[in-house]
């Protein structure tokens, strides 16, 4: 009997881990930046939370993940970070607090699609949602902060796209028009877009079918139905981006695949060649009544999130390492029981002072060891041979320069701690 993953799962080995928490790292570190505070909510949810009247998303109504527990009660694996996160901030009254709340989230996230490159059933995301703000501001801090983190990742193959969905009237006025346009070719519409036509219609306007493609070349667009508020609104978020040099194109086709947003709405593309068809890595938008829907005060929010492994992806085809990756710190060398048990002793020391070791416990030959710590990438050797501990010392081996030189073994902590200081400035 074999066992296996699940479909659209994936396992994160030690080496592929390094990625992982280097992005995890470098996520936190870019939030703080902008004075966010991380929020850690359940990957459960009573289904409603998810499964809300006004969400008719493929995502929420065809790819969650249901199941009862053991009290009868629905649960659904989240798909996304929103609900929970406003879920969480109602439930624990956050909005008692003075001002803007910005909040950032990372962890998994389940769907219940087809998997291929860069869409699993489980998958990381990390995200962002502000609560609190109607101004136009933090719509273009928002993106902003999105188009940083990919600029700092040194990813330069990006589009970042923008469009305004209006406020609600401007929505429902354009919803209408949209209907009125697509009606009358209904019968020509794709089997999906016949459904969406009735129940949510502007997703049909980022259809990928053939058939759909001819009719919504013609269809009204958005922008065209945007209220004098809303358009001053997208306008004002457009040149505070343009203030700050954040590059963007106009997408009057963008409408995103979740129901709750309004206004301004955006998606960060990976533009490598050969990168395959799931290339939105990020996106988000305003969302103004979901606060309100959830049982909360009439407040609004705007986040975005962006999928992990599409991310550590598009770096790996640019060719991108991720800076703090932390390699090994030292390895020992030993050739018998004494120097091993030599090594085990000098270890704990180090390691006491979170300098990374390791060493043989194969009681394998010379050449073996050195293959393994090539393999680590270790930056120092301590070789332990009889002479040394006869004279109470250690080789220490700089594997970059090769320079090796005699320590004494009470002084090798210090002498560790002092250089591998000295080499991350
Ligand atoms: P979303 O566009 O559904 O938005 O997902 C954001 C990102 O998650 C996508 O751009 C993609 O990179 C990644 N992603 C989505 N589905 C998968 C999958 N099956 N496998 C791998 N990666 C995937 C949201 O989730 C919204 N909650 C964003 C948001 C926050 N809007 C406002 N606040």
């Amino acid at each position: 009997m074999s066992y296996y993953k699940v479909k659209g799962t994936y396992d994160v080995l030690p080496n592929e881990a390094k990625n992982w928490i280097a992005l995890e790292n470098y996520v936190r570190k870019l939030f703080k930046t902008y004075n966010y505070g991380e929020i850690r909510t359940p990957i459960m949810e009573y289904s409603q939370v998810i499964h809300r009247e006004t969400e008719m998303s493929d995502m929420v109504t065809k790819e969650t993940y249901n199941f009862k527990d053991k009290a009868n009660r629905d649960l659904t694996l989240r798909p996304e970070g929103t609900a929970g996160v406003i879920r969480s901030y109602i439930e624990n009254k956050l909005y008692a607090a003075p001002g803007v709340t910005k909040l950032y989230y990372i962890g998994p996230n389940f769907r219940y699609e087809r998997p291929q490159r860069g869409r699993f059933r489980q998958f990381m995301q990390f995200g962002c949602e502000v609560l609190g703000s109607n101004e136009p501001t933090i719509d273009a801090e928002v993106i902003e902060l999105a188009y940083q983190t990919i600029y700092q990742l040194g990813l330069k193959q990006v589009s970042v796209q923008v469009n305004s969905l209006g406020d609600d009237a401007s929505k429902a006025a354009y919803r209408k028009a949209l209907v009125a346009y697509l009606t009358p070719f209904k019968d020509q519409l794709s089997k999906d877009s016949q459904i969406r036509l009735e129940q949510n219609p502007l997703r049909i306007l980022d259809s990928k079918a053939s058939e759909d493609i001819e009719i919504i070349k013609y269809a009204p667009r958005p922008q065209d139905y945007l209220n004098e508020t809303s358009k001053m609104h997208f306008e004002t978020v457009l040149s505070l981006l343009d203030t700050m040099h954040i590059p963007y194109e106009i997408n009057n086709k963008l409408v995103r695949g979740l129901d709750y947003y309004a206004h301004t709405v955006f998606e960060i593309h990976a533009m490598i060649k050969g990168f395959g068809a799931q290339n939105a890595l990020g996106g988000g938008g305003r969302y103004q009544n979901l606060v309100k829907e959830l049982g909360g005060p009439d407040t609004p929010g705007i986040g975005y999130a962006f999928g992990m492994e599409r991310l550590l992806d598009a770096l790996n085809q640019e060719a991108i390492e991720l800076t703090d990756q932390t390699t090994m710190d030292v390895y020992f060398i030993t050739f018998d029981d004494l120097s091993r048990k030599q090594a085990m002793k000098l270890q704990h020391q180090l390691r006491t002072q979170f300098i990374s070791s390791d060493m043989d416990h194969l009681a394998r030959g010379f050449k073996q060891q050195l293959k393994e710590a090539l393999r680590y990438d270790a930056k120092y050797l301590v070789i332990i041979g009889e002479d040394e501990l006869k004279n109470n010392v250690v080789q220490l081996k700089n594997t970059k320069t090769e320079n090796q030189e005699v320590i004494p073994m009470d002084a090798l902590l210090q002498t560790l701690k002092e250089r591998l200081n000295h080499d991350k400035i």
